[in-house]
């Protein structure tokens, strides 16, 4: 592949490929000599339009371990305040040599008008509300190296479906790679039609308690009151209450079952402190997996089999 914008455009074997990659990658971590020489000379240009901590960070932290170039891009700060348009920005990227654009922005669909303007590989880092593809890979990377598998697995995400980024990759991607959905939400954050738009086979339930025992994994999405209108939310803690993880809640998954959030959390609302640091709990492990499984994905983009 020469981009990667979305979860469907990973087929079962791309995005087995990517997963077993970045188990490799991970092996570097733990070495004396932490960089490879795999892309030197190239240059990943990180394009943020939006605040992110760790997709922003951990990219950096991937590019600079395969010895790539790095450029970090923040619309703060830059012409962008003076009103230059992205076609224009990713343009004057190109003129100083990006061979990868790595780039979040508020407006869905950008990074695919993106892919239309440069030479270079584009990755979606996240799309207003659309895909978060990458999310997705280290989603499923971690939910593998927990439970040793992804086909047959039945992963409940849970919460603010509709402006989730993070729930409509991880819909596209674990269902080409073999596990079974349920989306869990208040209706009025659970898009109409989603779950048979995205991956016929997806189910959509509305009461978590009667989810829960039923599950390997359940992901806990961040409430994402800043892309919200107050009249179809209910209260903080109405919603903490029926769709909230506490430590009862959590009590009702089976032994084996691992909580996950994409982060940043809103602790005390979708989750609470004492599930979010509890053993079960993978939040900082995804983290760390978002740096070898991001690797990956540059070293096939622009260092693999495809140049
Ligand atoms: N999970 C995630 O995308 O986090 P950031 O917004 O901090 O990058």
């Amino acid at each position: 592949i020469r981009h990667l914008l979305s979860g469907a455009d990973l087929d079962a074997a791309t995005a087995t490929q990517i997963l077993d990659t970045a188990a490799e990658m991970a092996t570097v971590a733990g070495r004396e000599v932490k960089k490879l020489p795999a892309l030197r000379g190239r240059t990943v240009v990180n394009l943020f339009y939006e605040d992110s901590t760790r997709t922003r960070i951990s990219f950096e932290a991937a590019a600079k371990r395969l010895s790539a170039d790095v450029i970090n891009f923040s619309a703060k700060g830059s012409s962008v305040a003076k009103g230059e348009s992205l076609k224009d920005t990713a343009l004057t990227l190109q003129a100083m040599g990006a061979d990868a654009v790595v780039v979040r922005h508020p407006a869905s669909g950008a990074p695919h008008r993106l892919a239309n303007w440069v030479d270079g590989s584009v990755v979606n880092a996240g799309d207003g509300t659309h895909e978060h593809p990458t999310q997705a890979l280290l989603d499923a990377y971690t939910m593998r190296s927990r439970l040793g598998r992804l086909a047959g697995l039945h992963v409940a995400i849970v919460g603010d479906v509709l402006h989730s980024r993070v729930a409509r990759s991880n819909v596209l991607l674990l269902s080409t790679l073999g596990a079974k959905v349920t989306l869990v939400g208040p209706p009025t954050l659970i898009p109409v039609d989603i779950a048979a738009a995205l991956a016929p086979g997806t189910d959509v339930c509305y009461d978590l308690d009667a989810v829960l025992p039923g599950v390997d994994v359940v992901m806990m999405l961040r409430v994402q009151r800043e892309r919200m209108n107050d009249s179809y939310f209910p209260s903080a803690r109405e919603y903490a209450r029926r769709y909230g993880l506490d430590a009862p809640r959590m009590r009702r998954l089976p032994e084996h079952a691992i909580v996950m959030h994409p982060g940043p959390m809103n602790r005390g609302m979708e989750i609470t402190p004492e599930v979010a640091d509890s053993p079960r709990s993978t939040i900082v492990e995804q983290v760390a997996n978002g740096v070898s499984v991001r690797m990956a994905v540059l070293y096939l983009l622009l260092g693999g089999n495809n140049r």
